[in-house]
């Protein structure tokens, strides 16, 4: 793709506001109703540190040339849920709580989250991402990658204050992180279950990193190390589980404008771009036995084989992903998750009982049950 006009000064389109959101509010820390004294005094120190985070993640994509300042700081100031950090500073509370070298940790997860997205849209040729177009739609596929170059950039120099666990940790998880989406790339192979090797593809290229954040959140509060173990692998199941769910929310359709979902993605993104999901597996698997399931998924890979250049036919595309939305295959993908899920909040059984194991069940439920 031939880069458009990345002259020194662009300015990226206005976004629409803001849409990171307290995730402590919708895990129901500050229902006092329901909540202990010490569970408000997690909220609270989560809600604090969510501000001491986006303080730190602005202040670390500053850069002296202005089209890498102005592009590193476009999809920051778009939004984002800040799922991983969030999940950090809960698990701090295992510890000493959320030290500034948690802040470090999450920060630099974060932007390492957010540059693989900008890598990611160019990858599966998304138009909008946080309800803005996505940043090789405005600048080009180049520099789109050559800014999530610099985010990586940025994160490594902050684990460099973290020290030598946080680099080991980041290398093996970005590791994982990059061989997750190649197998995505590339599919399964002949002799392997097209089915596991997506549900390894999500631990590699989500759970991985999500792992990695709860991991972090223990590690840098100074936490007793037995903890460790239970959080990598509620981190890790779900972080499939959100990814999945992730799946799922790519076909609800768009609001308002009719650009983007609440998710400030466009609607079909991975069936418009061929990149195959838990629901087409699903329907592939149902398609050589049903006839109804055969024709849906002939429909779905005519869309995704389309050309540029083809003329596509919107509301017929339109129909084929709201087709596979009602289809029984999503609602199989849900109830998978939900299974990854509970196996999450399993994991943390090795855990004390109280506010921490509490809070990291609600997340684990907030994830399966977002909308966004
Ligand atoms: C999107 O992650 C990419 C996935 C791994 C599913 P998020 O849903 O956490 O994206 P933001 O940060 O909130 O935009
Ligand atoms: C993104 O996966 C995973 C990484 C960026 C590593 P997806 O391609 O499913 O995420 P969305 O739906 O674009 O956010
Ligand atoms: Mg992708
Ligand atoms: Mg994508």
């Amino acid at each position: 793709m031939t880069p458009k006009t990345p002259a020194a000064g662009t300015r990226a389109p206005a976004g629409k506001a803001r849409r990171t959101q307290s995730l402590s509010s919708s895990l129901n820390l500050h229902d006092r109703l329901f909540s202990t004294s010490r569970d408000r005094e997690v909220a609270r120190a989560v809600d604090d540190g969510i501000e001491r985070l986006e303080a730190r993640l602005f202040a670390e994509v500053k850069f002296s040339d202005e089209l890498a300042d102005v592009a590193a700081r476009y999809l920051l100031e778009a939004g984002g849920k800040r799922v991983r950090p969030i999940l950090a500073m809960l698990t701090a509370q295992l510890g000493d709580g959320v030290t500034d070298q948690v802040i470090m940790a999450g920060a630099s997860i974060e932007l390492t989250h957010l540059a693989s997205l900008y890598h990611d849209d160019v990858m599966d040729s998304a138009p909008v991402r946080r309800g803005v177009p996505t940043a090789q739609n405005v600048w080009g596929n180049s520099i789109a990658i050559l800014v999530g170059d610099l985010l990586f950039a940025r994160a490594s120099k902050l684990l460099s204050i973290l020290g030598e666990r946080a680099i080991q940790l980041q290398a093996d998880t970005f590791e994982r992180l990059c061989l997750g989406q190649l197998h995505e790339t590339i599919g399964p192979k002949d002799n392997e279950n097209p089915i596991e090797h997506y549900l390894q593809v999500l631990s590699d290229k989500t759970g991985s990193l999500i792992s990695a954040s709860a991991q972090m959140g223990v590690i840098f509060s100074n936490a007793p190390v037995e903890y460790e173990q239970p959080v990598i692998e509620f981190g890790e199941k779900i972080g499939v589980a959100f990814q999945l769910i992730d799946d799922v929310l790519d076909m609800s359709p768009p609001v308002e404008d009719g650009t983007a979902q609440p998710t400030g993605k466009k609607a079909g993104t991975d069936v418009r771009a061929g990149v195959v999901t838990l629901p087409v597996l699903y329907l592939r698997k149902r398609a050589k036995r049903n006839p109804e399931a055969a024709a849906l998924l002939k429909r779905i890979d005519a869309v995704a084989t389309a050309k540029p250049g083809d003329t596509v036919d919107e509301a017929a595309v339109d129909a084929v992903i709201a087709e596979l939305r009602a289809h029984p295959v999503t609602k199989a993908t849900i109830d998978e998750a939900h299974r990854w899920a509970r196996g999450a909040v399993e994991a943390l059984a090795p855990l004390p009982d109280g506010t921490v194991k509490k809070t990291l069940s609600r997340f684990a439920d907030t994830v399966v049950d977002r909308t966004n």
